[in-house]
């Protein structure tokens, strides 16, 4: 029998990461829209939000990245090894982008151009998170019809 079981028990945990990140990706949608209008809001607003958002991303990253989650996928399914790797590499990009926004809004603070960064970070992350559901959906449905056990 392959692990399902085996990556449900990360998954709980990354469920819950999901959430979380969810959360905070909608209130920064909100901070890129309170950025278009001519009455900002406030930089430590700002800072706080990027970093509550850095730190859940690193934490999601960090248990999908352990051998139990991606590792099993793999394993189960080799076949999904460039699209996991994919999901890694974007990952390190995500990771990378957001660093570049907090130094932006550290260092350029009212720079008209933030919301729209923010907003592109954004979008690369909501992208990010359909291409792993539908690969852990895939997977799931794979696994329920019993192929390869
Ligand atoms: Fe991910």
């Amino acid at each position: 029998m392959f692990g399902s079981t085996h990556l449900l028990g990360n998954g709980a945990a990354v469920l819950a990461e999901h959430d979380a990140l969810k959360a905070t990706a909608a209130r920064m949608r909100g901070l890129c829209k309170a950025l278009s209008h001519e009455k900002k809001p406030p930089l430590v607003e700002i800072n706080q939000l990027l970093s509550v958002f850095s730190a859940g991303l690193s934490a999601n990253f960090a248990t999908e990245e352990q051998d139990g989650y991606f590792g099993s996928l793999v394993s189960a399914r080799p076949e999904c090894d460039v699209l996991v790797a994919h999901l890694h590499a974007e990952h390190v990009q995500l990771t990378e982008a957001v660093e570049a926004l907090r130094n932006r809004a550290r260092t350029e603070g009212r720079n008209p151009q933030l919301g729209f960064f923010l907003g592109r970070t954004l979008d690369q992350f909501q992208a990010h998170e359909r291409s792993e559901n539908r690969l852990l959906q895939e997977f799931f449905l794979l696994d329920e019809g019993g192929e390869g056990e």
